[in-house]
């Protein structure tokens, strides 16, 4: 038997024979089309080489596409299990001329590879062209000599493909397979064409035209071809079945639920074992593309996908978690052409589990509830909306998951109640948050966010995206467009740029439409919409338009960088200093960062030399940053640190870094463990390099570190030994000996200064070249007075203790000025310190001198003035007093 992997490979190595350069499957998350949920088509990547507007170094491709149809336009997901094609996932194979080849090469090697490559006999293949398109018709005739009644005109948009209401398009040619006389059905264009006998197997679409909003078409530059085959169609005519879950690789997954879950996978779960097959496919490769079970957008289809192949697990009577138990299998069947799972296998089993694990807690519950209402009810009659909202919003059931489960008893849901119901909640919602105290201006954006959603963030995955103007915004009012310099707020439905929050600040960038550019200068969060603030630099943008949204890199690399470096700064303190270390605040910004924390003293130098040491060794380490998707709880519980009195929603991300051998986490082997919505490094490698800048108080128990990462940190390095350099020059000594040296120098300037201190001090008393003066004897008593240039306010004391025991009895003025400040001081003998106050000379001198106060003892007191020039005032005021 060809298994599916072959059937892949020879598609492709048939291309690449043919010219075509095989290109790897884009993720399930388009980025290139703001306006799709996930990639449904080969050609989703490809759409601006169609239109010209990109160019690539080749002009054949040759893919095998990721495609998921559920949410969104396609919606395939109400009918998986139900019927013998419909998957949620499946791979589209596809052959691709941008510009190169036409028509007239297409169908050659489409019939070459069916008849040739996969064997299969020309009478059960019959063709349609789209009725007017007769040079399709005659080279089908010419190259399969295939007769009139299998090369079928069909009028109908069967035989024109358009991706999108815009876009690329042309007519097609698909390419059909004839189970035989045994299987009802009739072919293309019979009134029973929907029968099971003629399937579908390829459709080779002439891309001709690009087709815009008003309806109007354009031809294309060059005619193109886009090509899509469904892998596991062609694999059910090759494997000789009719059901793509007989297919190998379905079967395989059929199987292992069937074992996982201890039943029969042919019995009466059969048709539960299909949906699980299924959803496991489409739920763990969006799990390995970034996306995570939410309660919006994209990861809210995925929380609907996996939900309701759990409920099917539970109905097999399983009692466990089943879903992740099947991820192995999967890795065995696909891992080989899509590295991804391998790669995100940890990541795919922990959230199917974490998923399936809290559902079941009210699963239970919710399918009695529900069997509990339709016993009520009347037979046939619907499940009223509010019961449907109720299951909805207490039991975490999605409204399509119920509608499966009803399904299976023939009920339906009333789904008008069920919107009322909706609306009623969220009028509430409106209320409430209308009395929160929110600003009138504010408020435009929970108007807009209840009538057009909440922004999807993509920046975990992407920088560049592509977005869809929802709605310009000045003033708390909406507008339809604005021109060049004009300062507007813009509201997209999905963005790569990160709005501030947990102290990581918005991103920066640019934003283009057709018709115009615009600076994203901030982005800020309001009632769940990305509001980016932006300034047109280009002509005008407007409302309706698709945009490129693309994050400024280097700077975003930057910010991931102090971002996860802050993480790490937070688990060394606590290792450093001790446990009772907790965040206080933080700042991530693209040139530094900024930690605070609780910790009553400050961090000595060795403590801080210690945490930049640890922090530098797991970036060292390189292990990469993990992130996962779980409750408060179940993030507590491994060990996870929180900001205290932080409210937290009922999922969290929870970031995971380093490896250490007793640690934290699921396996005990994580070192920094983290809740945080933030965007970090891939591995830790990409900090590069981390440098404290200090430790300082921020408030009363709270200290505040700062710090730098990759270039800026090396900048900072760079920038200290340059300093250091000019020191040692300076010194003319190597940088290893400045330390010593300048240590020398400080000892050899203290006893500089000492010895000049005591030169003074002599000089004053009469060493030296200048005499001391004489004393007067003034109403008996000895009076000396002295005017000293040079000699410092604190010099003073020693002095007038050393005038008084020269003189034994007597009083004393020193009046001194040194670096532009004036000081004086007296001292009085003790015998004649009641006649005479110390205090009181020193305040007439300094009064004299043009200043105010003074004070001491009687026996020595002190002052201060702003110069020396009325001196000898001073000491006649001085003078004065002793007369009495
Ligand atoms: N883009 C074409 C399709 O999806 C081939 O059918």
């Amino acid at each position: 038997m060809t298994s599916l992997n072959d059937i892949r490979r020879t598609f492709l190595d048939y291309f690449i024979r043919q010219g075509h350069t095989e290109v790897a499957s884009s993720p399930l998350v388009p980025r290139n089309d703001p306006t799709l949920m996930f990639t449904n088509a080969g050609m989703v990547q490809f759409k601006n080489l169609f239109t010209g507007a990109e160019h690539r170094d080749y002009s054949r491709a040759v893919t095998s596409q990721k495609c998921v149809r559920a949410g969104g336009k396609h919606n395939d997901l109400d009918n998986v299990g139900y019927t013998a094609r419909h998957l949620t996932f499946f791979e589209m194979l596809g052959n691709f001329s941008f510009g190169d080849y036409f028509k007239d090469q297409a169908i050659p090697f489409s019939w070459e590879l069916l008849t040739k490559g996969f064997d299969l006999p020309p009478e059960r293949l019959s063709v349609t062209v789209y009725h007017t398109d007769d040079e399709a018709a005659t080279l089908w005739k010419k190259v399969s000599g295939l007769p009139d009644e299998r090369i079928i005109r069909i009028p109908t948009n069967d035989n024109f493909w358009m991706m999108g209401p815009t876009g690329p398009c042309g007519p097609c040619t698909e390419i059909f397979y004839d189970y035989g006389p045994d299987v009802a059905g009739g072919p293309p264009g019979s009134p029973d064409e929907d029968g099971d006998r003629y399937v579908e197997i390829w459709n080779n679409v002439f891309m001709q035209f690009e087709q815009f909003e008003d309806g109007s078409r354009k031809p294309l530059p060059n005619p193109s071809i886009d090509t899509g085959m469904g892998l596991e169609r062609i694999g059910s005519v090759l494997q000789g079945k009719q059901d793509v879950f007989d297919t190998d690789t379905l079967r395989a997954l059929v199987e292992a639920s069937a074992l996982a879950t201890g039943t029969d996978p042919d019995g009466p779960q059969k048709f539960h074992h299909r949906v699980i097959a299924d959803h496991l496919r489409s739920s763990s490769f969006l799990i390995a593309d970034g996306v995570m079970p939410s309660n919006e957008g994209r990861g809210y289809v995925l929380r609907r996908i996996m939900r309701r192949a759990m409920r099917h697990a539970h109905q097999t009577g399983a009692s466990e978690p089943v879903m992740h138990r099947l991820v192995g299998s999967l890795v065995q069947e696909m891992g080989a052409a899509y590295g991804e799972l391998g790669r995100a296998r940890s990541l795919i089993e922990e959230t199917l589990k974490s998923e399936e694990t809290r559902f079941k807690q009210t699963l239970e519950r919710g399918l009695r509830l529900l069997d509990d209402e339709l016993a009520k009810l009347p037979e046939g009659s619907k499940l009223p909306g509010e019961a449907a909202f109720k299951l909805y919003d207490t039991y975490g059931f999605p409204l399509d998951l119920t509608e499966d489960a009803l399904r299976e008893k023939g009920r339906s849901v009333d789904i008008e109640g069920f919107n009322a119901a909706m609306a009623e909640q969220k009028a509430k919602a409106r209320a409430s948050w209308a009395g929160s105290g929110e600003t009138r201006e504010a408020a435009i954006w929970f108007d807009l966010a209840e009538s057009r959603g909440h922004t999807e963030f993509l920046g975990y995955d992407t920088e560049q995206a592509e977005g869809q103007l929802l709605a310009l915004v000045r003033d708390g009012a909406e507008l339809y467009d604005a021109g060049k310099g004009d300062k507007v707020q813009l509201m997209l439905n999905q963005t790569p740029f990160y709005a501030e929050a947990g102290g990581q600040v918005g991103d920066t960038g640019t934003l283009v439409t057709e018709t115009g550019r615009a600076k994203i200068t901030d982005v800020q969060k309001s009632a769940g919409v990305f509001v980016h603030f932006a300034e047109v630099t280009e002509g005008r943008i407007a409302k309706g338009q698709a945009a490129v949204l693309e994050v400024d890199h280097a700077r975003r690399g930057a910010i991931r960088a102090n971002h996860s470096a802050t993480h790490l700064l937070n688990e060394a303190l606590r290792e450093t200093l001790g446990d009772h270390v907790a965040q206080r605040g933080s700042l991530n910004a693209p040139d530094r960062l900024r930690f605070d924390f609780a910790h009553s003293k400050a961090v000595s130098p060795e403590e801080l030399a210690r945490v930049e040491g640890l922090v530098n060794k797991f970036i060292r380490q390189n292990a990469p940053v993990e992130t996962r998707i779980m409750t408060p709880d179940e993030a507590r519980a491994i060990g996870a640190q929180a900001l205290f009195g932080e409210k937290y929603g009922d999922e969290v991300r929870v970031v995971a870094m380093g490896r250490a051998d007793t640690g934290k986490g699921a396996d005990g082997k994580t070192w920094s463990l983290e809740l945080c919505g933030g965007t970090h490094v891939g591995r830790l490698g990409e900090i590069g390099a981390f440098v404290v800048l200090g430790d300082q108080a921020s408030s009363s128990g709270v200290r505040r570190i700062e710090a730098l990462t990759g270039q800026a940190a090396l900048d900072h390095l760079t920038g200290e030994a340059g300093r250091l350099a000019e020191v040692a020059a300076a010194l003319k000594a190597p940088a290893a000996e400045v330390p010593e040296r300048v240590k020398a120098l400080m000892e050899e300037r203290r006893a500089l200064q000492n010895e000049v201190a005591q030169l003074r001090r002599e000089l004053a008393m009469g060493g030296g070249e200048g005499a001391a003066p004489e004393a007067k004897s003034i109403n008996g008593i000895k009076f000396l007075a002295q005017v000293l240039q040079g000699v410092s306010g604190r010099d003073l004391p020693p002095l007038i203790d050393a005038h008084k025991d020269r003189l034994g009895s007597g009083a004393v003025l020193l009046i001194a000025e040194s670096d532009g400040k004036a000081a004086v001081a007296a001292g009085v003998t003790a015998d004649l310190t009641d006649r005479i106050s110390a205090v009181d000379l020193t305040r007439a001198a300094v009064e004299a001198l043009g200043g105010k106060g003074g004070g001491g003892r009687p026996d020595m007191a002190q002052g201060g003035a702003r110069d020396t020039s009325n001196a000898p005032q001073a000491i006649a005021a001085a003078e004065k007093l002793l007369e009495g």
